[in-house]
């Protein structure tokens, strides 16, 4: 079985991305072969500084290796260590529809948020389909937020496959409904564009300043507190042990604590899952050689496989 997924660096790591995607495909570098890269040609249709695109990527490796990727099970690369995936991308936009990419609501909401409609925003689902298809994936964790594009993906992938013959692997997405989205600090899904995150890797000051901030309702000290929709909650299932969560959603059924009380216990939570992740994060920031060499290898290996497909699909189409 074949694993692949890719993270932008439009941004530093927060815990959306940690429980909606790296956790699973950190633990399905266990299962089969894994690939999982880094978006720098799609954060390019966010990200224009290029200062800030190299230190976002920096970041990213840096925060999946400090999470638990494994360079040794898992094959991981800049997408622009493997340039066949725009040969690839071209191909697939041949047989994608206009009307598929207009639904796609990322391409919308982006829109809507000030972005400048470029074709390079249009076209991001095909670059996303030529990412997964070149390297013929059978599952895809991401979480639930690309699920349309993993619709796209499999719909351009059958098209071709109609039209030149069985050239690619139909991927799969693996989506946890469990986590489904994991919500930020207003309540909205945690995202870099809503500046709501709680991120992986910050300072415990600013770190414990957002916990404080995170948006509760006026229930008094004395009452109960709602526990359904509360973000309080919903951070602590994802990184307290199960004792320790019914024991702290009990205490929102109870009343007598107040939210800053609750705040302070769910930022004690929070630290202790993180601690781990944040001292190999150190580690490994002393050695910038090291996790160049890394990615330097895993793009050596991919492009080897991409370029086995490519070869593939230039016979179908005739080039
Ligand atoms: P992005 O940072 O937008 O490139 O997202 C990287 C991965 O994290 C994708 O698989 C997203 O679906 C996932 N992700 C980002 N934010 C969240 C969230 N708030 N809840 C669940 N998954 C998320
Ligand atoms: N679009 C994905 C995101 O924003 C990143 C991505 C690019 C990706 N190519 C991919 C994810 C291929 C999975 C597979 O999260």
């Amino acid at each position: 079985m074949r694993i692949l997924s890719g993270v932008q660096p439009s941004g530093a790591l927060h815990l959306g991305n940690y429980f909606g995607m790296m956790q699973s495909a950190i633990a399905l570098q266990n299962q089969g072969e894994a690939f999982y890269f880094i978006a720098d040609y799609h954060a390019m249709t966010t990200v224009s500084d290029p200062k800030l695109l190299q230190s976002n990527i920096h970041e990213i490796a840096l925060g999946f290796l400090a999470c638990g990727l494994d360079p040794e099970k898992a094959v991981f690369f800049r997408q622009s260590a493997v340039p066949e995936v725009h040969e690839l991308a071209w191909m697939l936009s041949t047989v994608t529809p206009m009307g598929l990419l207009e639904r796609c609501h990322s391409f919308k909401d982006k829109i809507a948020r000030g972005f400048s409609p470029s074709h390079g925003l249009f076209a991001y689902p095909v670059l996303m389909a030529a990412d997964i298809l070149l390297y013929q994936a059978n599952r895809v964790p991401v979480g639930k937020d690309q699920k349309q594009h993993l619709e796209v993906t499999r719909d351009i992938a059958l098209k071709f496959n109609e039209q030149y013959g069985e050239v690619f692997v139909i991927p799969e997405p693996d989506i946890r409904e469990a986590v489904a989205t994991v919500p930020g600090l207003d309540g909205q899904k945690m995202s870099k564009s809503y500046q709501n995150t709680l991120e992986l890797f910050s300072e415990a000051k600013p770190f414990s300043k957002k916990v404080m901030g995170i948006k509760t309702d006026s229930t008094p000290v004395e009452a109960p507190k709602p526990t359904e929709g509360s973000t309080l909650l919903a951070l602590s299932r994802l990184v307290a042990k199960p004792e320790e969560y019914q024991e702290y959603e009990s205490s929102f059924r109870a009343g007598g604590k107040g939210y800053g009380d609750l705040k302070k216990a769910l930022l004690v939570q929070l630290e202790r899952f993180l601690v781990p992740f944040q001292e190999e994060y150190q580690k490994l920031k002393s050695d910038p050689k090291k996790v160049n060499e890394i990615l330097h290898e895993g793009g050596v290996k991919a492009r080897s496989v991409a370029q086995k497909t490519l070869e593939k699909a230039r016979i179908a189409v005739g080039i």
